[in-house]
């Protein structure tokens, strides 16, 4: 075995998005292309000598090979320790309850998240840190900055590790673990929730659930989870066996891509609860019968509902959300006293808020749902969480929704993206709203009156750390609300998503379809930002 160092030349193209580096498979198979991004990975980290890092991905095309290639590169860059999940699996909330357990230095996270796999699908990579959260934008930047300048990387020449089965191996110096990842996260979820009130409600045979996994990571974890330690039948798990294109389909979910599910619960004689994940297991949706919980509303009845919970019952520091993410959470927050933060749209974003206990529990629009318990966003948690709240108040997902909506006004929202379009246009419409957006207060439109207009602006109230440029918001007097932002996830051309809000604190009116209901918004999304005229669209490609 002998350390082999490769001659390189930089990339243009490896700047880290909203969550590490996205691009079609056939990209990252490119001679180097994978190498030099590991290479500038490791070359941004201080000291790896000795150190753990965790390895692992969602079970996507190329994870394997990817991983091989890690472990190799690892070894030759003096990494001390590397923990990677048996057959190149780690859900990406897996990983980051697997960093924390073992204060690993951080770890490489192999996922495209929601995005679909397959040869021609699209693969990613992205680094965590210590918390076991994504790394904050001053490490991506010095990846980033790497990129530009790599001339050549190092990596053992030595045969495949074999990942099939939990074992330990030398590369070099270097310890290789290969670990079941699905037991440390079901530990940590038996901490935080009554497994025993769970399993009497989903033995109880008053109660079906149906999870779909979409032939993605969390297959193992929710098999594990609900069929074996909750008692629910065999069979509840639906899809559950990760394949490397998953199924052919689109990992995301929501009401369009998660079809089979929205079939089942709004079919006849339906389940009572159904929730899916996407790729990498950290988002959620969450169904009741014939019934869609949004996931701002989600966020918002999880925060009213903590005290049930045993790990939150104590109560919660605050609360965050991202800014595109509706302002039902707001309400509560302020109903319970607490602090809430309204951050960029990315999860890094919240882990200051998590680490200094400003905040316990987080969410974006985007279906994602999480607390201080790890730093990503947590599909099976969220799930968990669901069940817990039923567990203790046998009523419906419905009327507890229903029930929230009395109390604190319901939020419509919805949110329409057009994907793939031409980037030029979408850059100018982009810029066209932000030259307009400082001097639109006032501006009457119909009988909306602009309240305030800004592209959002945070700083970071741990270390202060401002980011700019993160999407425009134009908020109106009645509380509603359009934001506009390009996705930083996406990996052809550019994806327009627009946060469209109302909010209705009459229960008379909390009937009407989402859709109906946000009309004259959706028309003034249109009218104000010239979408049709820009992207040439005349509608979205999904609306959620
Ligand atoms: C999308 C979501 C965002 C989420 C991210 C990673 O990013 O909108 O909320 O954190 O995926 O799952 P975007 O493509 O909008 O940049
Ligand atoms: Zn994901």
């Amino acid at each position: 075995m002998t350390i082999r160092t490769v001659a390189t030349t930089p990339f243009t193209d490896q700047k880290p998005g909203t969550s590490g580096l996205r691009k079609a498979v056939p990209v990252f198979q490119q001679p180097h292309y994978l190498e030099n991004f590991v290479q500038s990975i490791f070359d941004s980290l201080d000291g790896l000598l000795g150190q753990t890092l965790v390895v692992g991905g969602d079970g996507r095309y190329y994870n394997r090979e990817a991983i091989q290639v890690i472990l190799k590169m690892a070894a030759a860059n003096d990494v001390g320790r590397i923990l990677v999940g048996c057959n190149g699996i780690f859900s990406t909330p897996a990983a980051s309850t697997v960093i924390r357990k073992y204060n690993a230095l951080g770890g490489i996270i192999l996922s495209a998240s929601h995005n679909p796999g397959g040869p021609n699908g699209d693969f990613g990579i992205k680094y965590n840190v210590t918390n076991g959260g994504p790394a904050p934008e001053k490490i991506t930047s010095a990846i980033f900055e790497r990129t530009k300048t790599i001339r050549e990387y190092k990596i053992f020449d030595t045969a495949d590790i074999n990942l099939d089965r939990p074992g330990s191996f030398k590369l070099g110096t270097m310890e290789v673990e290969v670990i079941d990842s699905v037991a440390p996260y079901v530990e940590l979820m038996q901490t935080l929730f009554d497994f025993d009130k769970i399993k009497a409600l989903l033995s109880s045979g008053n109660f079906r659930m149906c999870m779909d996994s979409l032939h993605a990571v969390t297959g193992p974890y929710a098999h594990a989870l609900f069929e074996k330690h909750l008692g629910a039948p065999e069979g509840t798990v639906q899809n559950g066996t990760p394949l490397e294109d998953f199924g052919g389909g689109h990992p995301d979910p929501n009401l369009v891509y998660a079809h089979d599910l929205v079939e089942i619960l709004f079919g006849e004689n339906a389940p009572d609860l159904g929730a899916a994940s996407d790729g990498d297991g950290d988002r959620n949706m969450i169904l009741g019968r014939k019934f869609f919980v949004t996931p701002s509303d989600s966020l918002a009845v999880l925060t009213a509902n903590a005290k049930l919970i045993p790990g939150y019952q104590d109560g919660l520091a605050g609360v965050a959300r991202s800014m595109p993410t509706s302002a039902a959470v707001d309400r509560v927050a302020e109903k319970l006293g607490i602090d809430c933060y309204e951050t960029p749209t990315g999860w890094k974003f919240f882990g200051n808020l998590l680490d200094a206990g400003k905040a316990t529990l987080c969410g974006e629009e985007s279906f994602g749902t999480g607390s201080n318990h790890i730093r990503e966003k947590d599909g099976l948690w969220a799930v968990l969480f669901w069940l817990n709240i039923l567990a203790v108040r046998g009523e419906s997902v419905e009327a507890i929704v229903r029930e929230h909506w009395k109390e604190y006004g319901r939020n419509y929202y919805s949110r329409h993206d057009y994907e793939e379009v031409k980037s030029e246009p979408a850059n100018e419409l982009m810029d066209r709203l932000r030259s307009m957006a400082g001097d639109m207060k006032g501006k009457q439109y119909g009988h909306y009156e602009v309240a305030y207009s800004d592209d959002f602006s945070y700083t970071d109230p741990v270390d202060g750390s401002v980011s700019q440029k993160q999407g425009i918001r134009i908020g109106f007097t009645d509380g509603s609300r359009i934001v506009f932002r390009l996705s930083g996830t996406g990996t052809k051309g550019a994806t327009l998503r627009v946060y469209i809000e109302s909010y209705e604190p009459d229960a008379s009116q909390h009937d009407i379809d989402t859709q109906k209901a946000l009309e004259p918004l959706i028309k003034l999304a249109d009218e104000i930002a010239k979408i049709k005229e820009f992207t040439g669209r005349d509608k979205p490609t999904v609306i959620t």
